[in-house]
């Protein structure tokens, strides 16, 4: 008995030991502070600082902190930088503290870079802090040819997030960026919250965030109002959670474009919630090209959400072909699946006659889509009826649908 009773006192205090050793470690190990002003940077907004900049990060990517983290600091000022990608792997957690403003080249010589702000192979990254970065994209737009000239050469997406892993973003604001604002690629448990991202709705391909081969990211408590997409999910985005963003203007949030005839593609588990969207040209959108490979979407569900006068409030485009050069598929059963799609709770106005608008091929049809609790009524007084259109869709509808017709 005696002997039990010790070992398990034994194991307790182990386990306490533990604990407390980690609690320690973590709470009381402090950040370690690199301040790019140590490594030369100067804020006049004019001084290139891509090199004090790479240096304090490389400094601290390879301090070994224990548990602690370490903190690239970028205090208050106009730091210019032409392009800096900070790599890990790191030996501690690092936190990027942007508290002053980071600009963006304006001279086109300097525009053609793969990356104008990256992280790249991180796990455990914090990028916060208050802190604004300016693309200053309106001296690049007028380069952005992308539309007439097929051998274009594309302009740098702000901040390119690429295999961060148990990462968090929070607190930043981006604005003017020269392409889209954030990309992710290939990350995995990365939280995006309390964010702002800013450019003008004429600007061409300033998409918010657009995601691609990255699972687990949530995005919250955001506000993106821009050229292109708000947020766009790309192929290989798998379990993506977004809530109380505010998007407008912009093109809308968007599945795809998927179906590209050189891979299997597909996009699962999306979940959108409390959204509003203002203005924009689409709300709710799954786009897919008429593709040879069978690739798939499914588990999507949008709900709770406002559209105020959005030109397609809720649209789904299988046959999604703008330049008009897409492969159609030859073999029947291919091409993209959509299938278990729930649009449920959105209210609100819209500017066009076809507030829902699903349009799916007759080779696949859309499979197990919902309708639930719609209410949208014209922005402006029309004497056309608003209507609902439902091609090759299987599903249902449950509760007062607005324009009714679909399912
Ligand atoms: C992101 O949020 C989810 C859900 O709140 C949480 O489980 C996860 O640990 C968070 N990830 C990070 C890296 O903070
Ligand atoms: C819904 O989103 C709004 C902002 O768009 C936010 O203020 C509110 O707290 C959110 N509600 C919930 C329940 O998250």
């Amino acid at each position: 008995m005696a002997s039990v009773a010790g070992g398990l006192l034994f194991l307790f205090l182990h386990i306490f030991a533990a604990h407390a050793n980690n609690y320690i470690a973590s709470s009381s190990s402090p950040p370690k502070f690199f301040n790019v002003l140590s490594y030369g940077a100067i804020p006049d907004g004019q001084t290139d600082n891509s090199q004090a900049f790479s240096k304090a990060w490389n400094e601290a990517c390879k301090w070994n902190n224990r548990n602690g983290q370490n903190v690239v600091l970028v205090p208050s000022g106009t730091f210019m930088v032409n392009s800096v990608l900070f790599m890990g792997p790191c030996r501690s957690r690092m936190v990027f503290m942007l508290r002053g403003v980071i600009k963006a080249p304006s001279n086109p010589s300097l525009f053609f870079t793969d990356t104008w702000i990256g992280f790249r192979y991180i796990n455990g990254l914090v990028v916060k802090g208050g802190g604004t970065i300016d693309g200053q994209g309106n001296f690049a737009w007028p380069y952005n040819d992308c539309f007439t000239n097929r051998q274009c050469k594309t302009l740098p997406v702000s901040m390119r997030f690429d295999f961060i892993t148990n990462g968090r973003v929070r607190n930043l604001r981006s604005i003017n960026s020269k392409n889209g604002h954030f990309t992710l690629y290939s990350c995995n448990n990365l939280n995006i919250t309390k964010i702002r991202l800013t450019a003008p709705e004429e600007s061409p391909n300033t998409d918010g965030i657009k995601i691609g081969m990255s699972t687990n990211i949530k995005i919250s408590h955001s506000i993106i109002g821009t050229g292109d997409d708000c947020i766009a999910m790309l192929s290989g985005s798998e379990n993506i959670d977004i809530s109380s963003v505010l998007c407008g203007p912009g093109h809308g949030i968007s599945i795809g474009s998927l179906g590209n005839n050189v891979a299997k593609e597909f996009v699962r588990g999306v979940k959108l919630r409390n959204c509003t969207f203002v203005s924009t040209q689409n709300g709710l959108r799954i786009k897919t090209r008429p593709s040879s490979f069978p690739s798939f979407v499914s588990d999507v569900i949008f709900s709770g959400i406002t559209m105020a006068n959005v030109n397609n409030p809720l649209i789904i485009d299988q046959q999604y072909c703008p330049q008009g050069n897409c492969f159609y598929q030859e073999e029947r059963n291919a091409g993209v699946m959509i299938n278990d799609v729930t649009f449920m709770n959105i209210w609100g106005t819209s500017r066009s006659e076809v507030a829902i608008n699903l349009q799916c091929s007759e080779d696949i049809p859309c499979q197990n889509v919902k309708l639930v609790n719609i209410n949208l009524a014209y922005s402006s007084t029309s004497a056309k009826q608003m209507v609902s259109k439902c091609v090759n869709v299987k599903g249902v509808s449950y509760g007062r649908i607005q324009p009714s017709g679909c399912l």
